[in-house]
């Protein structure tokens, strides 16, 4: 009987040992990864992270020709979410996840179609990553941020990516950008206590 205590215990004491380990690396997974040649890790798990919102451009709207005609679902890790909170900045290491995804077919020539719901654009399939990196040592040519590419297709995406040129990206964020070099005004989740 004793014995089976003392095994209970020290199983217990294990299993706390183990969480107690995961939350402590789970404290330090928010902060972006780099990879031997300097590229961007895709990060994993994000569709769980905090969602800020899905601006949404359609071809319909843009002559048939939007370069991003998906919503553009963007997220936030959690411990991130916290952080900006409690500063109202973001801090060194934020990364912002824009995940493309398309529109479900539409049976209108405008792209939308009809629902039970209404008529209307309905979200379909996942297709394409860019994401944000704030990072004041790498980036502070283009205002402490870097910008990256996963691709613009159907999944799989890239497992890693390069900075783009700051052209390509960076200086349209440092030209409209709300705050940051982050399109906050699409954000209502940070814009609220
Ligand atoms: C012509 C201007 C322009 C260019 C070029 C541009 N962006 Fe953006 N970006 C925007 C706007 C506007 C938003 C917010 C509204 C939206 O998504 O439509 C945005 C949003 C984002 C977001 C979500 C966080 C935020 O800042 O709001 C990420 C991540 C992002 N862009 C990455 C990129 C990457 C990577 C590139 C280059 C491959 C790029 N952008 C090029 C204008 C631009």
């Amino acid at each position: 009987m004793k014995t089976r205590l003392t095994i209970g215990l020290l199983a217990g004491m294990a299993t706390a040992m183990m969480a107690y380990g995961a939350t402590a690396q789970q404290s330090d997974d928010w902060k972006p990864k780099w990879n031997d040649k300097g590229e961007l890790e895709l990060p994993t798990g994000y569709r769980e992270w905090v969602y800020l919102g899905s601006p949404l451009t359609p071809n319909a709207l843009n002559g048939g020709e939007a370069g991003f005609p998906e919503y553009h679902n963007v997220y936030m890790h959690p411990e991130v979410y916290k952080i900006y909170k409690e500063t109202n900045e973001f801090p060194e290491g934020t990364i912002l996840l824009k995940e493309l995804q398309l529109t479900i077919k539409g049976d209108e020539e405008d792209g939308s179609r009809t629902e039970v719901s209404g008529r209307g654009y309905f979200p379909g399939a996942y297709n394409g990553i860019d994401i944000a990196v704030k990072d004041s040592t790498r980036f502070a040519d283009s205002q402490n941020w870097g910008y990256f590419n996963f691709g613009h297709h159907a999944p799989p995406y890239a497992q890693s990516a390069m900075a783009a040129p700051t052209e390509a990206c960076a200086q349209c964020h440092i030209d409209s950008a709300t705050k940051d070099m982050v399109f906050t005004k699409f954000y209502q989740i940070l814009n609220t206590k």
